[in-house]
């Protein structure tokens, strides 16, 4: 059985690198919050929204 609770990141071959997880936020006031995650860091470069993937891979002709 997977751990849900895991927090992963793959490599897209010629794209970003995935993370996929849980992320746990303590506020001010002491609450914690357990959010479901998922971001696409930019392993080429190219992207104008870096740290973020935002497709310009493709344009670029990354290889990767
Ligand atoms: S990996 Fe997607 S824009 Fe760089």
């Amino acid at each position: 059985m997977e751990n849900q609770n895991k927090t992963t990141a793959k490599v897209i071959e010629n794209g970003p690198l995935v993370i996929m997880g849980s992320i746990e936020i303590t506020h001010a006031d002491g609450t914690v919050e357990t959010k479901e995650t998922r971001c696409s860091i930019c392993r080429c470069a190219a992207s104008k929204n870096k740290p973020y993937c935002d497709g310009s891979h493709r344009e670029a002709g990354f290889v990767g």
